[in-house]
């Protein structure tokens, strides 16, 4: 972890309650955003931490199930050999009882990130980032295991590759139709009448990443979305030849297509519920990204 002291996480939280307020982030930095976690570099001025707000838990002991469950998750990808970008997990308590967890990490070289070392390189199968995705991939996934192993997820550092996505870790429960930590900070994004059929469709995809098929044709469906269209074929080869997985390219497309029509339609729909709870005087508890990274 970076020698850098953690910054007072309740003025990082007031800043985001302000931002969330007038729907606004001038004034934060954004260092980045996936579908779910907003990536703010702090101080914005010169950032040295990486922070990621998960959406608040209603108690601080559903909040310390979320962070065992990362935890756990860590210590898989550990176990499994696969290098983890220095995490730590914080909780801030709020004055209502609901508790704030941020993921702290050193700033990344955005030159580094997966997606960038790709852009910038010769499509190639033997792209040693390539063939670490894979084999890393195929070491962790396992029935109630998924791993999101899309190159945007990793840090390249000319040795090996780095993951850096923490904040939904794609565990199961016993039951493999749910996860293991309380989700309803995150539907609660949602319009209340949607969230069971919601929760169901992204259970499903969350699913997609519990074998090495799902997780590295998501790779490849990914790939096509960042427009790395040529190297669609190097990493089918890789996952064949080094993990092998037999990747079909038409299902990549299918999976991608599909994924443009959901998460666009999710991002609509926690616009909506954001206007429908200011609306009624509520608080909305959010930072929104202005579109996903479908519509780049
Ligand atoms: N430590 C970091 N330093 C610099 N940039 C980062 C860092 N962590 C993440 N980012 C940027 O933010 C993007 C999104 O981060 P991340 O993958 O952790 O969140 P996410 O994809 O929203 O998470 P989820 O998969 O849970 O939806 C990354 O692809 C990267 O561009
Ligand atoms: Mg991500």
């Amino acid at each position: 972890m970076s020698a850098e002291a953690l910054p007072d996480l309740s003025i990082v939280e007031a800043a985001v309650c302000e931002a969330v307020r007038r729907k606004d982030a001038t004034g934060l930095r954004i260092l980045g955003h996936g579908e779910i976690s907003i990536v703010l570099g702090w101080p914005a001025d010169q950032p040295v931490h990486a922070l990621k707000r998960v959406p608040p838990f209603r108690s601080r002991a559903l909040a310390e199930q979320y962070v065992g469950v990362v935890e756990h998750n860590l210590h898989l990808l550990r176990a499994a050999n696969v290098p983890v970008w220095p995490t730590e997990l914080h909780i801030t308590e709020r004055s209502d009882g609901s508790a704030v967890v941020f993921h702290r990490q050193p700033v990344a070289d955005s030159a580094q990130l997966g997606t960038n070392v790709l852009r910038s390189a010769e499509p190639s199968s033997d792209h040693p980032l390539l063939v670490a995705i894979v084999r890393h991939a195929a070491a962790v996934v396992a029935p109630g295991v998924g791993f999101d192993v899309q190159a945007a997820n990793w840090i390249w550092d000319g040795t090996d590759a780095h993951q850096l996505d923490f904040t939904s870790p794609f565990l199961l429960d016993h039951t493999g139709k749910d996860l293991r930590f309380d989700t309803s900070g995150f539907l609660s994004e949602y319009p209340a009448l949607l969230r069971p059929v919601l929760k169901r469709e992204l259970l499903k995809v969350i699913v997609r990443y519990t074998t090495a098929e799902g997780a590295i044709g998501d790779m490849v469906a990914n790939l096509h979305k960042e427009g790395l269209d040529a190297w669609m074929d190097p990493a089918i080869e890789a996952a064949r030849r080094d993990a092998g997985v037999v990747i079909d390219r038409a299902a990549a497309t299918k999976m991608f297509e599909d994924d443009k029509k959901l998460m666009p339609l999710t991002l609509k729909l926690k616009k909506g519920q954001r206007w429908w709870v200011t609306h009624t005087g509520r608080h909305y508890e959010t930072l929104l990204p202005e579109r996903t990274t479908y519509d780049r």
